[in-house]
């Protein structure tokens, strides 16, 4: 079986973190891709009517671009992400949602802008179908995972 290192970033710290780990263990690598790139005026939370407000207000799904092949090979599967809203982003709920996690451990992963893990784990379980094990950890480096 093999292990899987997946990630979404939208400003490049968590995917430093994501790539950095994945190289020194030797895993594969997905990276999540909204099918709408995030912009920066998107991201920009402080304004109300930014994308991401409204996405998070309203539950949206996030689309996301590809598909990994031969999931079923991975038994071990990371996720990472910045936290967003003090949890899991919007288009991660949406990439769990199109994979059936049976029999697979998930670690996530997050960084913060100082925030902690909160109830991440729990929040993303519903959008894991089946995971057999879920953790969540918040990470600043490599060294962390
Ligand atoms: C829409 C949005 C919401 C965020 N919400 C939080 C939050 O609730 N708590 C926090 O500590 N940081 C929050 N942040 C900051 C990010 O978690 C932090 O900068 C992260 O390290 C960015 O990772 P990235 O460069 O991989 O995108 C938010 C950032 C964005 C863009």
């Amino acid at each position: 079986m093999a292990t899987l290192v997946t990630f979404f970033s939208a400003g490049g710290k968590t995917a430093n973190v994501a790539k950095e780990f994945a190289s020194r263990i030797g895993a594969d690598v997905f990276e999540i891709v909204p099918q709408e790139p995030y912009t920066s005026a998107d991201i920009k939370w402080t304004n109300p009517v930014a994308r991401c407000n409204r996405e998070q207000i309203a539950g949206k799904e996030v689309p996301v671009n590809g598909k990994i092949e031969d999931f079923d090979k991975y038994d071990t599967v990371y996720i990472g992400f910045p936290i967003w809203y003090g949890q899991a982003p919007r288009v991660i709920h949406t990439f769990g949602k199109g994979y059936d996690w049976s029999g697979k451990a998930v670690h996530a992963f997050a960084t913060s802008g100082g925030s902690g893990i909160g109830k991440t784990a729990e929040k993303l379980k519903p959008s894991l179908a089946g995971v057999a094990s879920l953790d969540a950890k918040l990470v600043h480096s490599a060294d962390e995972l």
